[in-house]
């Protein structure tokens, strides 16, 4: 049995053999943008020679994602955003189709409803729901343009599960890619190419991002062609990292075994305390026994994560009122999640407000809907910071 996700997370990528002539307990941080050969014949040997197309700082932080996700490879982007649509302009075209678990984050749903139908002739998706995704509805809805197959799970904002293996099976047969968005259960809870997906990617602003101070992306697969097709794409649209953000994500992947084994356990203590209030009207968290993505996320995941969500009853006054408490008590509302703070976020007037009515209501949406990414504060402290803003 190979080492685990603690001792990979800290040990994994960081010797890069005769490079180092000291030996620090940290790697340096190769700021330079260029590296060098000391003759022409010798330039096509060179791992690095331009800091757009690699450096050894993305080197350590891919190592440890691939380790992580028990992947051959792993690419690391500027943002987790970078790392999505470098995936889909790797893999769509004209005459394309997607078939995409519903709902997706609005950046993603963007780019498939808006940006890439105006980028490329008769360019289609299917929306596929937490409910529909069986075998004979999956199956249906494969044509033979079909070129991927996407979700993420847990999904953002309402947090359904979709089954990785279901999926995957049905797209292996069909020969069509699968892809998970695993942001929000990252490799720690979810590792999605162990149950047959092609492509794990991930937002690493999130737990990885050094305490929501960076930002980065990541595609890990086992796919060496997709992976020279996604590093083509990263260097020529030049979404990559920079060695510093690299660092820092890098160090912080050190901790994140750790940290997300404190990010469930406080989770389920806060999905537990917001089931028993009164005013709530449902709360949304993959953990929850009654919850219908149970079944599947206690096979897929070996944690349930930090993320859930929460509908409170009542019209606009009653909300506003409740939003002021909320913010009394915890500060600023904010979207983004992951952080050693917990963050609450107005789901439907912040970053899905500029979507028509009635397909944010296709997602679940609704306007007293509240999504937390539960931090790493004492759990007690903040059931009584909720109980305060619904008293
Ligand atoms: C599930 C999910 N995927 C992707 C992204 C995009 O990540 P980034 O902001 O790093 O581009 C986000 C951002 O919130 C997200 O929540």
């Amino acid at each position: 049995m190979g080492a685990s996700d603690k001792t990979k997370a800290v040990h994994t990528g960081e010797s890069f053999g005769k490079a180092w002539y000291i030996n620090p307990m940290h790697p340096p941080i190769w700021l330079s943008n260029t590296f060098g050969a000391d003759s022409p014949e010798r330039f096509a040997e060179l791992c690095y020679w331009y800091g757009r197309v690699s450096n050894p700082n993305f080197t350590v932080l891919e190592k440890k994602y691939a380790a992580l996700h028990d992947g051959k490879y792993a690419l690391s982007f500027s943002t987790g955003m970078a790392a999505i649509s470098s995936l889909f302009f790797s893999l769509l075209g004209n005459n394309t189709h997607v078939i995409a678990g519903q709902p997706l984050y609005c950046g993603t749903y963007d780019l498939l409803t808006r940006i890439l139908p105006k980028m490329f002739k008769k360019f289609r998706v299917s929306f596929v729901k937490e409910t529909e995704q069986s075998p004979k509805f999956l199956r249906g809805l494969i044509r033979r343009s079909t070129a991927l197959m996407y979700f993420s799970s847990p999904a953002n904002p309402t947090m359904p599960i979709f089954d990785i293996k279901l999926w995957a099976d049905i797209a292996a047969k069909a020969r069509i890619p699968l892809a998970v968005d695993n942001t929000f259960a990252t490799p720690i809870n979810q590792k999605p190419l162990d149950w047959g997906a092609s492509v794990a990617v991930e937002s690493l602003t999130k737990f990885s991002g050094d305490d929501g101070t960076r930002f980065g992306g990541i595609a890990v697969s086992d796919d060496r062609e997709l992976t020279e097709r996604l590093h083509y794409l990263r260097t020529h649209l030049g979404c990559t990292l920079d060695a510093e953000a690299a660092w820092h994500i890098a160090k912080s992947v050190r901790t994140l075994p750790t940290r997300i084994a404190a990010h469930n356990k406080n989770t389920a203590i806060i999905a537990e305390y917001l089931l028993s209030c009164p005013k709530i009207k449902r709360v949304l968290y993959p953990g929850n026994p009654r919850s219908s993505g149970y079944p599947v996320a206690k096979t897929q995941m070996s944690g349930f994560g930090s993320m859930l969500a929460f509908e409170i009853n009542g019209g606009h006054r009653k909300l506003r009122r409740f939003a002021k408490r909320l913010v009394k008590a915890f500060g600023p509302l904010c979207v983004s999640l992951g952080s050693s703070n917990t963050i609450i976020s107005p789901v439907y007037s912040s970053v899905y407000k500029d979507l028509p009515r009635s397909e944010t209501k296709a997602m679940g949406i609704t306007t007293g809907l509240f999504r937390v990414s539960v931090g790493l504060e004492d759990p007690h402290d903040l059931c009584k910071q909720f109980g305060d803003a619904l008293r």
